[in-house]
């Protein structure tokens, strides 16, 4: 048998369709999920997401970008052997540093970040653009998983991304954290400002979600001029306590549970949203954007 790798390796190094200026290629959809405050639930709902998008038929990846925690590897109980680094330093191509999830998820490893990127020179560069182009076209929906608060690698990959579920709960300090993040991110360009979506977790009711929602919505029209869209809520739920003492997903653990439910309502909404939009830009050009906030 053909090794699949070795017969991926020859297409990033030999199809120039593969080129890093071909426009045609249809791009992944690529979701940064972030917070003001850190413990909100960012983990858990990267990988809830990713099992109800599975459930619709969508192809996921989660990208670990939260350098340094083990946070989605320990929710998903697995263990990645390889890390971006490994491909941008041509050792290895994009899909030998995936690690296989439940469900077909796909996940891999950030490993030492960002700062890695502007080290690159232009044949090793190259060879990246390539491996993204790979993952761009073999995935329908790329979540990333942020550390929290308003570091520079937080606020880069949120200043980078084309779409953000800002996360938060009805915690006083996670909701004026969030505001804060929101401040920050609005000193940007209005055209490259993100879509911002909230998304309120571990609420006592809908009420008291849409409550933080419409708060928040408000106070930055009024003072940012930035809008920010509802997501959704995501219940206070003992099963995803439990579930994430088993290492697993509540989707999968308790896929009756309020939390699962509420997570199907919400990936079948970010997925009508789609149909409404344009679809994603790409992690490739994510990873531009992300490059040039690090140039300059
Ligand atoms: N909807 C929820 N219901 C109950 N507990 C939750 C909920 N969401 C998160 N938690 C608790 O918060 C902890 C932190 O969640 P995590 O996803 O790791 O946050 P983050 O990634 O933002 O740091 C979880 O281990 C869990 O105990
Ligand atoms: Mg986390």
């Amino acid at each position: 048998m053909i090794d699949q790798a070795e017969n991926l390796r020859k297409i990033i190094h030999n199809n120039n369709q593969l080129n890093h200026e071909t426009p045609k290629i249809r791009s992944a959809r690529v979701i940064t999920i972030t917070s003001g405050k850190g413990g909100v639930g960012k983990s858990n709902v990267a990988v809830n997401l990713a099992v109800q998008l599975r459930k619709l038929g969508k192809r996921v990846v989660i990208i670990d970008a939260d350098f340094g925690l083990a946070n989605i590897e320990v929710i998903l109980g697995i263990v990645p052997k390889y890390t971006f680094s490994d491909v941008m330093n041509g050792e290895k191509i994009i899909t030998e540093i995936m690690t296989e999830g439940p469900m077909n998820i796909k996940f891999i490893s950030g490993g030492s970040g960002v700062q890695d990127l502007i080290r690159l020179n232009e044949k090793q560069l190259s060879y990246f653009i390539k491996n993204l182009y790979l993952l761009d076209k073999m995935t329908d929906i790329i979540l990333i998983d942020t550390g929290a608060g308003l570091t520079d690698a937080v606020l880069s990959f949120s200043r980078a991304a084309d779409e953000i579920v800002l996360v938060t709960t009805p915690e006083p300090t996670s909701i004026t954290d969030a505001y804060a993040l929101v401040k920050t991110l609005s000193t940007q360009k209005r055209e490259s400002l993100p879509n911002i979506k909230l998304l309120v977790n571990r609420v006592e009711d809908e009420e008291e979600g849409r409550e933080i929602y419409f708060k928040l919505k408000q106070v930055s029209k009024r003072f940012l001029d930035v809008e920010i869209e509802e997501l959704g809520y995501i219940p206070y739920d003992k099963a995803l306590v439990k579930s994430v003492k088993l290492q697993e997903p509540v989707s999968l653990s308790f896929p009756k549970s309020e939390a699962s439910k509420a997570f199907e309502n919400i990936s079948s909404r970010i997925i009508n949203i789609d149909a409404a939009n344009r679809g994603g830009l790409g992690f490739t050009s994510f990873v531009k954007r992300l490059m040039n906030l690090f140039n300059s």
